[in-house]
């Protein structure tokens, strides 16, 4: 029951709960390849990894693109000759009511939260089949659970995650892939930063500084799902602040 020795692809990588997931699952001896495209941040998140003794590889990855899953895939390959665990966690929340119309904001969540976990498994799978195991995890949301106001395209796109992993589930069940979907709640993380409407933006900004838990209690969700003995899958994790209503 270890996550050592892992190798474990991150999309997302760059900040927030990418950025833990790969610092913790490092920690705890995984090899990581991280993944996103702001690639500064990326550099400086794997040579802290591997100052610290652990092994990390980043590489320029847009989740929209397909290429860029399999040259991330690939790159685990080559680098670490194996690949366990894909981590797709890369996601945009550009929140607001319907009603705003931002055609743009819902296109650009479906390609990156839906499109790019799709990528993902393409890349993966083909791979996971070939070694005889592999485990995907991907990040979806509690606004898919309880559904509110301002979050609907939103909880859609995590909701069609949710849903692509249990079809999954159920095509493989001959032991070869696990799938996993975590729901974090509020999280303390930038994801807010980029929602186009002020009103939204402002009010979950103020709720994630009020009560919003850190990326790292979701990465120990995430390594709990990893750390498990291979016939043992967790298949949904719901992970909120305790005061979250
Ligand atoms: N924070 C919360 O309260 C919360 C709650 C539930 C679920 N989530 C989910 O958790 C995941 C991580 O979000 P976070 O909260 O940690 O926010 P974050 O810090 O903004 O992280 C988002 C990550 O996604 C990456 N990303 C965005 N577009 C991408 C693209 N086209 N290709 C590759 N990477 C892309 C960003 O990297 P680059 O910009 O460098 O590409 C960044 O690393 C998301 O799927 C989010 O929906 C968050």
């Amino acid at each position: 029951m270890s996550v050592s020795d892992k190798v474990v692809v991150i999309t997302g990588a760059s900040s927030g709960i990418g950025a833990a997931t790969a610092r913790l699952l490092a920690g705890r001896g995984a090899a990581v390849v991280l993944g996103a495209r702001r690639t500064e941040r990326l550099d400086e998140i794997a040579a802290d990894i591997r100052e610290a003794g652990g092994r990390a590889v980043a590489v320029a990855a847009d989740v929209t693109r397909p290429a860029d899953l399999e040259a991330l895939v690939d790159r685990a390959v080559t680098e670490f000759g194996r690949f366990d665990v894909l981590v797709g966690n890369a996601g945009v929340a550009k929140t607001g009511p319907v009603a705003d119309l931002d055609v743009a904001g819902w296109s650009a969540m479906i390609d990156v939260n839906l499109r790019g976990v799709l990528h993902g498994i393409a890349a993966a799978l083909p791979v996971f089949r070939r070694q005889g195991h592999g485990h995907l995890v991907t990040t979806v949301s509690t606004s898919g659970l309880k559904i509110v106001p301002t979050q609907a395209v939103y909880a859609a796109t995590k909701n069609a995650v949710r849903t692509l992993l249990e079809g999954l589930r159920q095509e493989s069940t001959d032991g070869v892939l696990r799938t996993t979907a975590v729901s974090p709640g509020y999280v303390r993380t930038g994801l807010a930063d980029w929602i186009d409407n002020p009103q939204v933006r402002e009010q979950i900004q103020r709720d994630m500084e009020r009560f919003a838990i850190d990326p790292e209690a979701v990465a120990r969700a995430i390594a709990f799902a990893i750390e498990q003995p291979a016939d043992v899958e967790i298949g949904e994790i719901v992970i909120r602040p305790t005061i979250q209503g």
